[in-house]
């Protein structure tokens, strides 16, 4: 009663200023179906043996890729925070499938969120999760149908019997918003003293130990014309991306920045 008063209290505020911190206190709530699948076992991408049930063991895209941009022309999002692009499942060779699913491309993420219970989710999408040509839904739809799709442990037949029609996708934004919150990079970069400026450069292994520093783990950064724009972070799942264990680890393959001269300029 009175913890759903507080909660109530929290999404008035949270709609009228979005914050990481209080939607990320939202997010838990709104958590759709769950897997039911084991966390203890053997992360995706580790087995030495066939893993049968691929409902609680991601294959073969069992290296995941959480993706996030720094968007200056045209900025998106707010000036202190990256925003999301997507979670990709990697065949953990760097080989990858896309699109395995037609009949899943779902053209309406925004309405499947707040019919599912998801609203809280989907206020923080708005804010977080942007498309430089303003086209959120068509980003989130085509994030879905083009990775989100082909993730085993979002099988159709792996949910729970009786969930609603897109479950998984729903699930999938859930999951793809809890691990971006876990992940902040501006302020993994900002603890090192590394905020954006017009006039800085820096090297790449003072920006790789910067966030090595914030997550224990080294990303991927790449950048376009000297300026770092996006930053991948790897992950191994232990259960089902919908409710499972990500385990950081240090990016398999290198980004595209240069090793020195890189800016990091203001969204302004
Ligand atoms: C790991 O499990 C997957 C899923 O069953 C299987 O396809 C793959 O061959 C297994 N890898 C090894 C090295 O056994």
């Amino acid at each position: 009663m009175l913890l759903g008063a507080l909660l109530s209290a929290l999404a008035v505020l949270s709609s009228a200023s979005p914050n990481r911190q209080l939607s990320g206190l939202l997010q838990k709530r709104s958590a759709s179906i769950s897997s039911g699948c084991d966390t203890s076992g053997t992360a995706s991408c580790t087995n030495t043996t066939v893993i049968p049930n691929t409902c609680c063991f991601e294959s073969p895209g069992g290296l995941l890729v959480l993706t996030q941009f720094w968007d200056v022309n045209p900025t998106t999002g707010p000036t202190n925070s990256w925003t999301i692009h997507g979670l990709w499942p990697d065949n953990c060779d760097s080989t990858y499938h896309e699109n395995c699913d037609p009949s899943r491309d779902y053209t309406n993420i925004a309405a499947l969120l707040t019919a599912q219970g998801a609203s809280a989710t989907l206020d923080f999408m708005q804010t977080y999760w942007k498309d430089i040509n303003g086209n959120d839904e068509q980003l989130w739809e085509h994030e879905w149908a083009t990775h989100g799709t082909c993730m085993s442990t979002l099988w159709p037949s792996c949910l729970p019997s009786g969930s609603p029609t897109g479950a998984e996708a729903v699930a999938f934004c859930q999951t793809v918003v809890r691990l971006f919150q876990n992940s902040d990079i501006y302020n993994g970069l900002a603890n090192a003293g590394i905020t954006p400026s017009t006039s800085a450069t820096y090297s790449l292994s003072t920006l790789q130990s910067a966030l090595k520093t914030a997550f224990g783990v080294t990303p991927a950064l790449n950048c376009g014309s000297g300026s770092l724009n996006e930053v991948y972070i790897y992950f191994h799942l232990r259960g089902s991306v919908i409710d499972g264990t990500f385990d950081p680890i240090d990016a398999p393959v290198a980004g595209s920045c240069p090793s020195s001269g890189i800016r990091y300029p203001p969204k302004s």
